[in-house]
This record gives structure tokens, C-alpha cells and sequence, in this order.
């Protein structure tokens, strides 16, 4: 690396909100979620506490509007439609949201109740993303889960009917007893409601998690995961959905502006216990965080040691930073992306390129960089160049 840079200029930025709580933690999950009873949620001290997060950072920002806004969790369904329409209209009085900028929730099949959906597209959400993992009742058992595969379907088809732009479904694989069969059953059941969008994750151990110390009976091996997998893509494209990322599917027009913005290397702001932020500022891209522990948070937000860690980050980490989110995308990117969001030049990343041409993992058309469906397939290889 030269460290050569040019200023940072149109890079386009998203903002997320994190809610850390869940009627009760799932064994396999890693978010930073706290297990809650509904009336132990602090719904308006934490709306207060994130619209003074917000404040304390939007002058940091500029002109600067959001391309996109992702409610994530945790299950941000547990707050009220007017406790998230508080929080957009806090938001939307120092940064604008234009009718285009894309406004996702992620709800639980588990809270939803009639007539909710519609109240958060009244409030402000243009996408519903709903965690169904599976619509197989012992396997949504066998994940603890707080819904059953009936509870899953009826939230599916309300989020359908509910007029958002978008919905999108989470769906699992890969499950402590499913067989491949049964994998293929509950794609499939979600497939006959024809979701605009889809993320399906293989099930994965994360360190620090319940499945992690004891890990459940009944996991399929690799082969059978790596066959399954296959099985399962070919089905999507089958009812028309592009893989448009390892996990990530959808119909033509549909792709999630937000997670795109994340894997184009673009810039996020978050707001909310344990939510990081990369930005853009003049010639330096910088990470930080906000206090994990949602008490933490609460009492810390918008005040001067709100931030858990500030780094910018090294001009050496950019290429393999940028890598590691742009080569996830099935079609790639154009190179013009890696200069405008790390701020140097194509030079830096020629020698790994032309290594990967000549190993086939990339294939270079018309100014982009294309992961061939071998370095799509060994995508862990082809981002090692890169470091
Ligand atoms: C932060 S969760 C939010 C969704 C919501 N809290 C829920 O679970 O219904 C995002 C998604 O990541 C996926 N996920 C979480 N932990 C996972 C793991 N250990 N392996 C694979 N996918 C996982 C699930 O599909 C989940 O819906
Ligand atoms: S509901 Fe979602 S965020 Fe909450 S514990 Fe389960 S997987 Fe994690």
C-alpha cells in the first residue's frame, strides 16, 4: 500500500437503529439481544435515549441524507407503531427521509398481532423483514423459538397484505434434525407465498451461544449442508429470485438497498446499544460503537463517553475491508466503487487481481470485478488475497 488517498466524496450513507430486546434469547443467536418481558422494556426511555444518540451525531454528517434506515435487533417488533413512528419523525427533523429512502423493521412472527403491520407502515416502515427460521413446528422447537410454523404463516401473509414496498423473510437451514427433505418443504411452503425477498442462512455455531456449549443432536454434516444448499439455491432461481449475494435473494427490483449499502462498502451511522458505525469523514474512514449493555446505553446516550471505541481505520485495512463485503456480491462491483469508497487507486489491488484471474476466481469485464461461480463458491480464498 502507497498511502496515497484522495478525500472521501459521495459516499452514500444508511443508519441503523438497534433494539436490544427479546420475549427470550434464541440458542443460536449471537445479536446483542437481551432476554425481556414486555412490560420490563423501557420503550419511551430508550425512544429518548436514541433520538438523543441521534441528535449528539447528526452534525458530524453534513448535507449528508440516508440512502436507506434498517430497525434491526434484537425483535424491534416488541415497540408500539407510535413509539417507532416517534423515533422516524425525531429522525426525520434533522435529516429529511425522502419518499425513496428505504425503511426496514425486522419483526418476530411471535408479536405480531392484527393489525399491527399496517400501523408501522402508517408510521414510517416501507420494508418488513420477518424472522421466520422455518414453518416446521418441531424444528422451531428445536430452536426455541417463541412462534410456531401457523403463527409463522399468519404473520407472513399479514405482512404481505400490509402494503409495504417490501417484505422481506429469514429463513434457516441446516437445522439440529431437519433432513434435506424437510429443508426443501419449508422453502417451498415460503415460496408459495412468493416473498419479494429472501435471506437464507445455513444455522451456524456462534462462540458464545447456548448451541455453542452444547451443541445439539441431529446437525447434517458438511456434504449433505453442501448438497442441500445447492438443491436450495436452484429452487429459488426456479421461482424467479436472483442471488444477488451469498445469502441474499430476490425478484427482479427487490434487492434490500440497505445491505446493499453495507456490502458496497458504504457508510452507516448507528444508533442504539452496541450499534457500530463506519463513516466517511474528509480523508479518513472511521469505526466506532455505542455501549453495549442496553443500561449502559440508556444512561450514556448522546453524552461525551457514549462510544465504546473510536479507530480510524488503517489505509492498508481498506482493500481488505472493502473485499470482504464487495466480493459477496454475486455480479461484483466496478472498480470505480473500490476507488470512491476506499479512496485509492486501483493500482493498490492489481497484483491480487491478476492472481486471482489466473487462479479462475474473478473474471474482469468492462471495468468490474466479477467473482467467477468458483470464487463465489471458495469465496473465503479469493478474499484471503486481499489481506
Ligand atoms: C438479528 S436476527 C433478527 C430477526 C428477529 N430477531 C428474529 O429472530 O425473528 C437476523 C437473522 O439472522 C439469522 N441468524 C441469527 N443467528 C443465526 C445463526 N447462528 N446462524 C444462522 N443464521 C442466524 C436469523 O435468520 C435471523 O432472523
Ligand atoms: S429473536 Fe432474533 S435477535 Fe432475538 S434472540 Fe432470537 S434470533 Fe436473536
Amino acid at each position: 500500500v502507497t498511502g496515497t488517498t484522495v478525500p472521501l466524496a459521495g459516499v452514500p450513507l444508511s443508519l441503523y437503529v438497534h433494539v436490544p430486546w427479546c420475549l427470550r434469547k434464541c440458542p443460536y443467536c449471537d445479536f446483542n439481544s437481551h432476554a425481556a418481558n414486555r412490560d420490563a422494556i423501557p420503550e419511551r426511555a430508550y425512544v429518548d435515549a436514541l433520538l438523543r444518540d441521534f441528535a449528539s451525531e447528526w452534525p458530524r454528517l453534513g448535507d449528508r441524507s440516508f440512502v436507506s434506515v434498517f430497525i434491526g435487533g434484537g425483535t424491534p417488533s416488541l415497540f408500539s407503531p407510535a413509539a417507532i413512528g416517534r423515533l422516524l419523525e425525531g429522525i426525520d427533523r434533522h435529516v429529511p427521509l425522502g419518499a425513496d429512502c428505504e425503511v426496514t423493521l425486522e419483526a418476530n412472527p411471535g408479536t405480531h398481532e392484527h393489525g399491527l403491520f399496517r400501523a408501522y407502515r402508517d408510521a414510517g416502515v416501507s420494508r418488513l423483514s420477518l424472522g421466520v427460521q422455518s414453518l416446521d413446528d418441531t424444528m422451531l422447537g428445536n430452536l426455541g423459538r417463541i412462534h410456531d410454523g401457523r403463527q409463522a404463516r399468519a404473520a407472513l401473509a399479514a405482512a404481505l397484505e400490509s402494503g409495504f414496498d417490501s417484505v422481506n423473510v429469514d429463513l434457516m437451514f441446516g437445522l439440529p434434525g431437519q433432513s434435506p427433505a424437510m429443508a426443501r418443504a419449508d422453502l417451498a411452503g415460503v415460496l408459495d407465498f412468493a416473498p419479494p425477498h429472501l435471506s437464507l442462512y445455513q444455522l451456524t455455531l456462534e462462540p458464545n451461544t447456548l448451541f455453542d456449549h452444547q451443541p445439539p443432536a441431529g446437525l447434517p454434516d458438511d456434504d449433505t449442508l453442501a448438497m442441500l444448499q445447492e438443491q436450495l439455491v436452484a429452487l429459488l432461481e426456479r421461482g424467479g429470485y436472483q442471488r444477488y449475494e451469498v445469502s441474499a435473494y430476490a425478484r427482479p427490483g427487490m434487492r434490500c438497498r440497505h445491505n446493499l449499502n453495507y456490502w458496497e462498502f458504504g457508510d452507516y451511522l448507528g444508533i442504539g446499544a452496541g450499534a457500530h458505525s463506519k463513516l466517511s469523514l474528509d480523508e479518513d474512514i472511521v469505526r466506532y460503537a455505542k455501549r453495549r449493555h442496553p443500561a449502559d446505553y440508556l444512561a450514556t446516550a448522546g453524552g461525551s463517553d457514549a462510544h465504546s471505541g473510536w479507530r480510524r481505520l488503517a489505509i492498508g485495512d481498506r482493500v481488505a475491508e472493502f473485499m470482504l463485503n464487495a466480493l459477496r456480491l454475486r455480479e461484483g462491483f466496478p472498480l470505480a466503487c473500490f476507488e470512491q469508497r476506499t479512496g485509492l487507486p486501483t493500482t493498490e489491488v492489481e497484483m491480487p487481481l491478476a492472481q486471482a484471474v489466473t487462479r479462475g476466481l474473478v473474471e474482469l469485464q468492462d471495468g468490474w470485478v466479477v467473482p467467477t461461480p468458483r470464487g463465489f463458491r471458495f469465496l473465503n480464498d479469493l478474499q484471503l488475497l486481499f489481506t
